[in-house]
C-alpha cells in the first residue's frame, strides 16, 4: 500500500534587510550534521575523544541541534561504531538536541539501551536504487521498518525526525520524480516525524530543480514541516537554501567546514558548510543563535586534527582576513 502511494524584519548583523517571505519571522534553525554526515565517510577512524570534542565545541557555538552518531551496522559504516561512547561522553547543553540516525529495530533496541538518547532520525530514499544500496532493502520494506522504529521511539518519549534522500537525483536510477519525494515525505510525517529533511544526497540540484521539487512537496504539508539538506558537490547548496527560504522553509542542515559525503553515493561531496550558511542567514537578518567566530574556529580545529582541507569559503575568507590584521 505504501508502495502504491509512491506513484506517481530586519536585524543589524551587516545592515542587510531580511528577505521578506511567507515564513514565520526571524528565527532560523541550523541542524549541524558534521559529526554524523561529515564523518561517516572518513576512511581513517576519527578518535572518539575528537568526535566528543567536536560535538561539544559545536554545542558551545550556539547550535540548537547537533546530529552526533548513527546506530547503523558497524559493518556498513565502521566510523560510527563508537556511537554509545560518543553519546555518553558529550556535555549535554540545555536546549540543545543531539539526534542519532536509526535504520531498523536492531538500531532502535540499541538506542533504547542508552538513556542519553532523546531524539532519533529515520531515513528513507526516494529511489529504489539508493534504498537498496544504502539500506539493503526496497522503499516499501524500509518504510515498514521505519514505521516500527518510529512507533517504538514515540512510545518511549523520543522525538523522531525524518530524512528523504535523493530528492533531486539518484546515483543509480537518475532523476527523481518530485511526486515520489512528496509521497515519501507524507509517509514519514504520518509515522510521526515532527519534521522531514529533504536530502539532495549527491548535490546535483540547482535553483530550478529544487523549486520544482519543493512545490510538489509543499502540497502534502506546510513549510514548517520541512528542512533542507544540500550536499554541495556542484556548488549549488547556498542558492538552493535561498530558494527554500523563499518557499518558507526555516530549517537547513549543514556540516562544519563542509565535512562529509555518503559512503553509498560515490563522488558526492560534503554538506553545505555551516559557516557559509550562517554567514548568509545572518546577512539576511535571520537569528540563528550561532556565534560565527566559534563555528569558524571549530571548523578549523577539526580540519587541522583530521589533516584535511577546510572547504568553507566563509571560513577561509575570515581566517585570511584575521591573519592579515595580526
Ligand atoms: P543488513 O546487512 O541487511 O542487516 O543491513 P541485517 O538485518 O541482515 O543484519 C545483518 C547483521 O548486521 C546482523 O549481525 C545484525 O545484527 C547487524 P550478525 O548476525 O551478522 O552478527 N545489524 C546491526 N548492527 C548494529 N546496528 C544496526 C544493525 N542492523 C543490523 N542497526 C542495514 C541493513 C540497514 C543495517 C545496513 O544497510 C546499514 O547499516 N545501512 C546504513 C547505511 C548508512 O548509514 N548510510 C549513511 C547514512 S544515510 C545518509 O547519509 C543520507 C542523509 O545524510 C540524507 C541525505 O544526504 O540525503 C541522511
Ligand atoms: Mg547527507
Amino acid at each position: 500500500m505504501l508502495l502504491r502511494s509512491l506513484r506517481p524584519q530586519i536585524s543589524r548583523v551587516t545592515g542587510a534587510r531580511a528577505l521578506q517571505s511567507q515564513g514565520s519571522g526571524r528565527e532560523f534553525k541550523v541542524v549541524e550534521v558534521g559529526p554524523r554526515d561529515g564523518l561517516q565517510n572518513e576512511k581513517n577512524f576519527v578518535p572518539t575523544e575528537q568526535k566528543i570534542e567536536l560535538i561539544n565545541r559545536l554545542g558551545q557555538s550556539g547550535l540548537k541541534v547537533v546530529e552526533c552518531a548513527s546506530y547503523v551496522s558497524p559493518k556498513w559504516v565502521p566510523q560510527m561504531k563508537d556511537n554509545d561512547v560518543v553519546i555518553n561522553g558529550i556535555d549535554r547543553l540545555p536546549g540543545v538536541s543531539y539526534p542519532v540516525l536509526v535504520p531498523n529495530m536492531t538500531g532502535m533496541k540499541n538506542v533504547l539501551k542508552n538513556k542519553n538518547v532523546e531524539e532519533i532520525a529515520v531515513f528513507a530514499a526516494a529511489s529504489e536504487g539508493f534504498s537498496k544500496k544504502n539500506t539493503n532493502c526496497s522503499i516499501e520494506k524500509s518504510l515498514q521498518r521505519l514505521g516500527e522504529v518510529a512507533s517504538e521511539a514515540l512510545k518511549h518519549g523520543l522525538r523522531v525526525r525524518g530524512y528523504t534522500s535523493v530528492v533531486i537525483a539518484c546515483p543509480y536510477d537518475g532523476r527523481t520524480d518530485p511526486a515520489k519525494v512528496a509521497a515519501l515525505c507524507e509517509a514519514l510525517l504520518s509515522m510521526g516525524c515532527y519534521e522531514v529533511s529533504l536530502g539532495d544526497t549527491i548535490g546535483v540540484g540547482s535553483a530550478a530543480s529544487v523549486a520544482k521539487m519543493l512545490d510538489e512537496v509543499l502540497r502534502v504539508a506546510p513549510a514548517e514541516k520541512f528542512a533542507v539538506h544540500f550536499h554541495d558537490t556542484y556548488g549549488q547548496a547556498l542558492a538552493n537554501v535561498l530558494v527554500s527560504v523563499e518557499k518558507g522553509i526555516r530549517v537547513a542542515d549543514s556540516s562544519v567546514a563542509g565535512l562529509g559525503g555518503c559512503p553509498y553515493a560515490k563522488g558526492a561531496t560534503g554538506n553545505l558548510a555551516s559557516e557559509d550558511l550562517v554567514y548568509m542567514l545572518h546577512d539576511m537578518g535571520f537569528d540563528t543563535g550561532i556565534d560565527l567566530e566559534t563555528l569558524v574556529e571549530t571548523g578549523e580545529w577539526i580540519c587541522e586534527n583530521m589533516g584535511r582541507a577546510n572547504v568553507s569559503r566563509c571560513s577561509n575568507a575570515l581566517l585570511t582576513k584575521k591573519a592579515k590584521t595580526k
